[in-house]
């Protein structure tokens, strides 16, 4: 499904920048301001944690939210405070409404090399810049965005989860 195409590169891109969540009842769940992924984006951390190898500085979105037909330009700003070898992968989990989407595993450094042209060994600051073609026929509805990165020895990099209303 082409919404595939348009999410992931999004969420690859947050990740030059993400655990586990649990949708169900995440309606409910105050907004923890402390979660918010600095800037114009709706993003969150999956849970509070100091220990990601990966810190974001900022992500922006234009336009944010994103929109149907339009062209998302994704900037991102982090800094991998540890390396990130061949062996990463990345959860991701696309949920619409409580239909699951997505459910794959992928290679992470794959993913980064094909969207934003950064090769493994990541790491330092990086700073990413990616367009990304929405298409038209959205259905429109509630999707969830849940992407969980790890090490090839299982150590977090990051995990960010986003609901975003099209
Ligand atoms: C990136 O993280 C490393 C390791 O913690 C740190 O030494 C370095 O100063 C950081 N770089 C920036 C630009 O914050």
């Amino acid at each position: 499904m082409k919404l595939t195409t348009a999410l992931l590169p999004l969420f690859i891109s947050s990740l030059a920048t993400s655990s586990s969540l649990s949708f169900f009842g995440s309606d409910q769940q105050v907004l923890d301001k402390t979660l918010e992924v600095p800037g114009a984006n709706p993003l969150e951390f999956c849970e509070k944690n100091d220990d990601y190898i990966l810190t974001i500085n900022n992500v922006d979105l234009e336009p944010n939210p994103p929109l149907p037909g339009k062209t998302l330009t994704i900037k991102a700003k982090g800094n991998f405070t540890e390396k990130v070898e061949e062996g990463a992968y990345l959860l991701l989990v696309v949920k619409y409404s409580l239909i699951k989407l997505i459910n794959q595993r992928a290679d992470l450094c794959e993913q980064m090399k094909d969207a934003v042209n950064e090769e493994c060994p990541l790491i330092g600051e990086k700073t990413i810049t990616k367009d990304v073609d929405l298409p038209k026929e959205i259905p429109p509805g509630s999707y969830t965005v849940n992407a969980d990165a790890y090490t090839k020895d299982g150590v977090k990099i990051t995990c960010l989860t986003a609901s975003i209303k099209f």
